[in-house]
């Protein structure tokens, strides 16, 4: 079975508003699958269905060959659901925790284990309320561990925390599915998607507006990659314009503007051009599509407004 998530049509009414509007998709065994989505979007309504947490209004949701509404039990078993870190309690330490977590799955768990893959041992004796806002978002990856899941969800992980603690976090969540666990995460942050994720559903008002492999996802922009560079001396436009794969050269500012469909031609191109012509090139830029181009070609309009 390739896949451990069937979404079939979920949808998710409050009295007259759709909020999850007949949504299908499959998550992959072993991939990082995310929803993307500006606020609103119907994000953790989605994942809240999947995880059991919340009613689904009509269509279905089968995890791991268990229908989530009528074996939500068997379902609880096999998932990781990161809590929010304000729902710990007080007066226990990181070890008692994971091992009052255990209990309620019956197992009796290695917490320092737990707590190393996390890079969380030297904190074993603190508490929740003594640790740093990335330390809380490890701890509890750590607990959403405690047992052995086969798809851990993530909901926006990172949102709140400073740049070194987002990637911190983000080699966690890669070594985690390198060692076979299944990944279902939500963001609104398009490097974090584009850093992680196998696959990408964008979301938007209640719908998936495209699913695709990240990779295809960045050549949906249709947008070409941009070279700026500035030089120690003059340079013809008519030979920046022979270079390979260039579709535009032009003077920008005090330097020049390349645009290519293939920077891995067009790039070694330059510096030959620059050692034959003998000119030094500075401050060399490249800009590529990013999702957020993506993202506002699909939709029309910017992901965070
Ligand atoms: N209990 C509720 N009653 C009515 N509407 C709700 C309820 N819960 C959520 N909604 C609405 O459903 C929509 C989707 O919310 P959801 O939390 O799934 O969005 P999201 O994509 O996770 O957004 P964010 O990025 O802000 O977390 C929102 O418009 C929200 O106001
Ligand atoms: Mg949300």
């Amino acid at each position: 079975m390739t896949n451990i998530i069937e979404v079939k049509n979920l949808t998710k009414r409050y009295e007259k508003v759709t909020v999850v509007d007949g949504i299908n998709f499959e998550v992959r065994r072993g991939e990082i699958f995310g929803i993307l989505g500006p606020n609103g979007a119907g994000k953790t309504t989605t994942l809240e269905m999947i995880e059991g947490l919340k009613s689904i209004t009509s269509g279905q949701v089968i995890l791991n060959g268990h229908d989530v509404s009528k074996e939500t039990r068997k379902v609880k078993f096999s998932i990781g659901v990161q809590l929010q870190s304000s729902s710990f309690f007080d007066g226990l330490n990181l070890i008692e925790l994971l091992e009052t977590f255990g209990a309620l799955y019956n197992r009796k768990i290695d917490a320092m284990e737990l707590l190393r893959e996390v890079q969380l041992e030297e904190k074993a004796k603190a508490e929740v309320k003594e640790l740093s806002g990335g330390q809380k978002q490890r701890f509890s990856i750590a607990a959403a561990l405690v047992n052995d899941p086969k798809v851990l969800f993530l909901d926006e992980p990172t949102t709140g925390l400073d740049p070194q603690a987002r990637r911190n976090l983000w080699d966690l969540i890669s070594s985690i599915n390198k060692k076979g666990k299944t990944i279902v995460l939500t963001t609104h942050y398009m490097d974090e998607a584009e850093i992680l994720c196998d696959r990408i559903a964008v979301m938007d008002h209640a719908k998936i507006i495209k699913l695709d492999i990240t990779e295809n996802l960045l050549k949906l922009s249709g947008l070409d990659t941009a070279v700026h560079f500035r030089v120690d001396k003059p340079c013809s436009i008519e030979h920046l314009q022979a270079l390979a794969d260039i579709k535009e050269a032009y003077e920008e500012g005090h330097g020049y503007r390349l645009t290519t469909a293939n920077a891995e031609g067009t790039l070694p191109a330059l510096f030959k051009h620059a050692k034959d012509c003998g000119f030094k090139l500075i401050d060399l830029q490249l800009h590529q599509p990013t999702l957020e181009d993506v993202f506002l070609k699909l939709t029309g309009h910017a992901l965070r407004d």
